[in-house]
C-alpha cells in the first residue's frame, strides 16, 4: 500500500468530517487507554448524576470566579454566561444546556470520562459537538485540577460557543485536525489551542480582557493575565504560535491577543495549512517566554515569576 493509499484509508485526505479518522501508527499523540465504558466515541452513555455536595462544588467555583471576571471576561463570555443561565444554580443538566446552545449556534455539549485523544476530540468539534468532563473537583483540588472538569470545561469553554463567530472558529479548528494528523504536527495544532481557546485575550474598546477558558475558570490567572508585569502580550499571529512551546501546569510566560474573534476565524480558515505544516519542524521552534524581532507587542514581560519559581516555589504572580 502506498502512503497516498494508507491516508485514505485511515478517512484523512478527503475531508468527509463526520467519519472518525484514525491517524495512524506513525502519528505522535498522547497514550490514552479507553475506558471500558464508552465507544469508539469515547461518550459517557449518560450524565452523571451530581450529589448535592457536587452542586456545592459547582456553585462555590462559579461565585468565586464572579468575583474576578467583570471587567476582566471578554465580553461574549458574559453574554454567553448570561444567556445560557449557567449562574441559574448547581452543575448544568447537559440536555437542556445543548437545547439553548443548539437554538443559539448549533453546537452541543457531550459527557466524556476524561482527557479523550486528539483525533476524537477533533471528530466531535468538527461537528460542533463539545465533549465536557462527566465529574467535578472535589473540596481537596479546588484551586488546581490536571484533568479538565465540568466547571473547566463548562463554565470555561461553553459560554464562548453562544458567539458565532466563535463558534465557526472551534468547528473549523476540529476540521483542522485532519491536516494535522496527515503531517503529523498535532503539536502545533495544540499550540494554536493552547494560546486561544484556553488562554486567549482579545482587545475590546474597553481595553484587554480574557476569552480563554483556562484563564477564567481558574482563580488567579484573569488577573495575572491581563494586570501582571510578568508575561509577555503579542498580537496574535496562526504561524508565530503554531512554533511555540507552552506551559501545562502553571502562569503562562506569554499571552497572544486577537483583535476580534472574525479577525481569528479569517487568519486560520484562511492560512493554507498543508503549506504550513511543511514548513513546521517536528518539535517547537520559540520558547514559551520569547519574544522575537518579528512580534507586535504590547507588553514586554520581566518573567518575574517563572525567573523566581513560579508554582511551588511561593512565588507572587506579578
Ligand atoms: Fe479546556
Amino acid at each position: 500500500m502506498t502512503d497516498a493509499d494508507a491516508l485514505t484509508q485511515a478517512g484523512l485526505t478527503h475531508a468527509d468530517f463526520t467519519r472518525l479518522p484514525q491517524p495512524g501508527p506513525g502519528v505522535f499523540a498522547a497514550p490514552l487507554s479507553r475506558p471500558p465504558q464508552v465507544g469508539e466515541d469515547w461518550l459517557e452513555p449518560a450524565q452523571r448524576r451530581y450529589s448535592a455536595e457536587d452542586h456545592r462544588i459547582w456553585d462555590e467555583l462559579y461565585a468565586r470566579q464572579m468575583e474576578v471576571l467583570p471587567g476582566r471576561a471578554a465580553s461574549a463570555f458574559l453574554a454567553g454566561l448570561e444567556r445560557l443561565d449557567l449562574g441559574r444554580g448547581g452543575v448544568p443538566d447537559f440536555a437542556a444546556l445543548s437545547a439553548q446552545l443548539g437554538a443559539l449556534t448549533g453546537w452541543s455539549v457531550v459527557p466524556v470520562p476524561m482527557l479523550i485523544p486528539d483525533h476524537v476530540f477533533f471528530w466531535h468539534l468538527a461537528n460542533r459537538r463539545f465533549p465536557a468532563g462527566n465529574f467535578i473537583r472535589s473540596r481537596e483540588c479546588f484551586d488546581y485540577i490536571q484533568e479538565p472538569d465540568v466547571f473547566h470545561d463548562v463554565f470555561g469553554h461553553v459560554p464562548m460557543l453562544a458567539d458565532p463567530v466563535f463558534a465557526d472558529y472551534m468547528q473549523e479548528y476540529g476540521r483542522a485536525g485532519w491536516k494535522a494528523m496527515r503531517h503529523n504536527r498535532l503539536k502545533a495544532l495544540g499550540a494554536l489551542y493552547w494560546y486561544t481557546v484556553e488562554f486567549g485575550l482579545i482587545l475590546e474598546p474597553g481595553g484587554l480582557r480574557a476569552y480563554g477558558a483556562g484563564i477564567l475558570s481558574g482563580p488567579s490567572e484573569a488577573v495575572f493575565s491581563l494586570e501582571a508585569q510578568s508575561p509577555n502580550r503579542i498580537m496574535l499571529s496562526v504561524d508565530r504560535v503554531m512554533r511555540t512551546d507552552y506551559v501545562i501546569d502553571d502562569l503562562q510566560p506569554s499571552y497572544f491577543v486577537i483583535e476580534s474573534f472574525a479577525e481569528l476565524y479569517h487568519q486560520t480558515v484562511e492560512r493554507d495549512f498543508d503549506r504550513l505544516y511543511r514548513s513546521l519542524p517536528p518539535g517547537f521552534t520559540y520558547a514559551n517566554s520569547a519574544v522575537i524581532d518579528v512580534d507586535d507587542l504590547l507588553h514586554r514581560g520581566t518573567q518575574e515569576y517563572a525567573l523566581r519559581g513560579g508554582r511551588g516555589s511561593g512565588a507572587v504572580p506579578v
